[in-house]
């Protein structure tokens, strides 16, 4: 857990827990030990402390947390406070990462060292806890305030150079750190320590820090959306500014990290922490392959077909990952105006500081532009990215399979069409699989893979390790219209409408979703991602032409309920942002602040007159119930159908797919352990009585299933 050694009169401590020597209980009590150890010991002038296998520490073992294990004795705090009273200097030897309690440990040290490579940073925040082993009194007093509210508050990891300028590091080194450190704590052997101590430092920056303050409090309060970490750790800082003594401030942050460690929100984002990792295992229904059994192919060249938004976006993710990539289009100018648009994003992040210039340039170089399907002949998987048409994707997959070399992969990025029917234009089925990016796709991190019915578990290990390869999130699900993320989401967006229909204004129904802590509304998530696209997949299945004579009551469609008023919308050129109108309005095409717009009231209560639908005003609740249950259902359904294995996976894509608030878990974790299975059961079952004409009410087999099983234990 934690092995000692001696090198000359220099201690080397080193965390022993692979992958990243997490401070499980039994690592805190090594540490212990170990310290206990060389204290005694008179041959014994200074220690360095280091991890095993290039990883310093990524804090506690979160795992502990449901069993509360965190918190026996020695706690990480014991381990801080125990490094800090040492006589004998204490170097850390940071190499890979110092993350939470590992950064909190190496502020306990008396120096620290690190490899140019390392990042350093405190993630809590992202995992609903704060720095409570004294990170939040500590950092201030080393780094400052500024740069302890930008760290804390964000959870970003901060360079090993940008860690020396906070002066969290006092050296960065190239080579070994371990060696360098070892040399270092020679050089301080005999130097006395109390200077060193952190806790006995004053806070740094404390002039500005009201300013800062009420800066971050405004920020905090806009972007947090009801999760209360933010808040929290933000009110550790300034218990360490405004607090008495390091004593008082350690204190208050006790108090702080308590009511966050008893909330509901931090096994959430633990729970998010680890279906984010479990989804990336993947397996098929039934066990018959798994990411362990499966070896991915290797992707060293790549082709993306079609220079749009999503082409261009795909072919940055790629390229930054240093794969280099045909880029294909059938017309010269608008493959001009994507390699324009892909040099644009990288002058951003040359001028942002991003990225230096010479680095750009040479990813930029990446890029082959081509009009000739010959070029592509070599790549190793070929992502096409072309608009939503089968016909012309059939086309597009019959070409790849002539011209691309046998092993070649084909990838769609079809946000709902049938793979297997691409498939089917091919000879290599197996070879073909949905990679659904997400808009825009350099900067959002979820990628949806589609397995069809023939698509090969090698195939399938390819598009997953991919993933990872270029820092995205995938996750496998099955074939079906929608797949997983746009099946739910369709299903939220269409209840949104009958909402509208029944009473709401497009408004209200965003707020509720607000102020449950998702950024954007789903009517403002429809706005941004265009109306129109949903309108030609309803005129392409000849859903929109009926014509329903006014006086109807309700209109239906295929003998379901159906509300017009999105197509209404569309017929009016309302295609959301982009023409500057939707379901709100907005200053210019392309403009991104959604602005009510009473002409779209007027519509709306004109069509319920023209077709004796009486608007009523839907409660508060009732509108979260609908707008969160409906999907919901749907999750319970998409198990059912073996599209998802686990929820897990439902979780990772709304979270990272459609910005689900983090606070919650996700979809079905929310509905699993913050409200409770019977509880949604009954209302589904409540909502499907009420609105017998709305199919997506109808209750999940599974869902029952589980909530009367939940509710059978509970009275057990
Ligand atoms: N506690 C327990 N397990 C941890 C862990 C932690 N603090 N940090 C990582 N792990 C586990 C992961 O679950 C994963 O386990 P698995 O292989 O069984 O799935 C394994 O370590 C590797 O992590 P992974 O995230 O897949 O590797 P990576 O190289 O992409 O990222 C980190 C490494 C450390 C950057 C990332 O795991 C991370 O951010 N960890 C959380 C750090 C944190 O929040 N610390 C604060 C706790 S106070």
């Amino acid at each position: 857990m934690a092995n000692y050694r001696k090198e000359g009169d220099i201690a080397v401590i080193t965390l022993k827990n692979p992958p990243v020597n997490a401070l499980s209980h039994a690592v805190r009590s090594s540490i212990d030990h170990c310290l206990t150890r060389a204290q005694n010991d008179n041959d014994v002038s200074a220690v360095v402390l280091c991890g095993d296998g290039g990883v310093f520490c990524a804090g506690a073992d979160i795992k502990e947390f449901s069993k509360n294990q965190h918190r026996l004795v020695p706690t990480i705090r014991d381990n801080v406070r125990q490094l800090e009273a040492s006589d004998k200097p204490v170097v850390a030897a940071i190499a890979g990462i110092a993350l939470g309690g590992g950064l909190e440990i190496a502020l306990g040290c008396h120096y620290r060292i690190g490899n140019v490579n390392a990042r350093i940073g405190f993630p809590e925040v992202l995992i609903g806890i704060l720095p409570a082993a004294a990170g939040t009194q500590r950092l201030p007093r080393v780094a400052g305030v500024a740069n302890s509210l930008d760290l804390i508050l964000s959870g970003r990891h901060a360079s090993a150079r940008q860690a020396l300028k906070m002066g969290i590091l006092d050296k960065v080194v190239p080579g070994d750190v371990v060696e360098a450190a070892i040399d270092y704590a020679k050089s301080v052997a005999y130097k006395p320590v109390s200077l060193r101590r952190v806790s006995e430092m004053p806070v740094k920056g404390v002039e500005k820090a009201d300013i800062l303050f009420q800066e971050a409090r405004k920020n905090t309060m806009k972007k947090s959306r009801g999760a209360i970490a933010p808040m929290n750790c933000l009110r550790a800082i300034e218990a360490a500014v405004n607090s008495p003594n390091y004593e008082e401030g350690l204190k208050k942050e006790s108090e702080l990290g308590n009511l966050l460690g008893t909330g509901n929100q931090a096994p959430a984002m633990s729970y998010a922490f680890f279906a984010e990792r479990t989804a990336q295992k993947w397996e098929l229904p039934g066990g018959k392959a798994t990411y362990k059994s499966t070896k991915p192919l290797p992707v060293k060249t790549a082709a993306v077909i079609g220079c749009g938004t999503m082409g261009t976006g795909i072919t940055i993710s790629l390229i930054t990952s240093n794969i280099p990539v045909v880029l294909l289009e059938a017309d010269k100018k608008l493959l001009e105006r994507g390699l324009k648009f892909i040099q644009q994003v990288f002058a951003r992040n040359v001028k942002q500081r991003r990225m230096k210039a010479d680095a750009a340039k040479k990813l930029i170089s990446l890029v082959t532009p081509t009009l000739d399907y010959q070029q592509i002949k070599d790549v190793d998987l070929v992502i096409e990215a072309v608009f939503e048409n089968m016909k012309l994707k059939k086309e597009i997959f019959a070409k790849l399979d002539a011209v691309c070399k046998p092993s070649a992969i084909l990838c769609s990025n079809t946000s709902s069409l049938n793979i297997d029917e691409m498939a089917s234009a091919t000879k290599r089925p197996d070879k073909v699989v949905g990679t659904h990016f997400f808009a825009p796709a350099h900067l959002m991190k979820l990628l949806e893979n589609i397995r069809g019915k023939d698509t090969s578990p090698e195939t399938i290990a390819t598009v997953m390790t991919l993933g990872k390869t270029i820092k995205k999130v995938p996750v496998l699900v099955g074939n079906c219209t929608g797949f997983l993320g746009n099946r739910m989401h369709w299903i939220r967006v269409t209840e949104a409408s009958f909402l509208i229909e029944e009473g709401c204004l497009p408004e209200e129904v965003d707020r509720v979703l607000e102020d449950f802590g998702f950024p954007l509304g789903p009517l403002k998530v429809s706005d941004l991602s265009g109306l129109d696209v949903g309108w030609r997949i309803r005129q392409s299945q000849g859903i929109t032409g009926e014509k329903v004579p006014a006086g109807t009551p309700l209109r239906y469609r295929q003998g379901q309920r159906y509300c017009p008023i999105p197509d209404m919308l569309c017929e009016q050129g309302h295609f959301g942002q982009k023409t500057g109108k939707g379901y709100y309005k907005y200053e210019r095409p392309g403009a991104f602040q959604a602005m009510n717009d009473p002409d779209i009231k007027d519509m709306i209560v004109a069509y319920c007159r023209d077709h004796n639908i009486e608007r009523r005003k839907i409660p508060y609740q009732e509108i979260l119930e609908r707008s969160l249950y409906c999907m919901i259902n749907e999750g319970f359904k998409i198990l059912e159908d073996g599209i998802a294995t686990r929820m897990e996976d439902i979780d990772t894509i709304w979270l990272y797919g459609y910005a689900w608030p983090r606070h919650t878990g996700g979809p079905m974790y929310y509905a699993t352990k913050m409200v409770g299975l019977p509880k949604v059961y009954e209302r589904v079952c409540h909502y499907a009585s009420a609105h017998p004409d709305i199919m997506h009410w109808q209750p999940s087999d599974l869902l029952k299933k589980m909530a009367l099983q939940e509710a059978a234990t509970s009275h057990l």
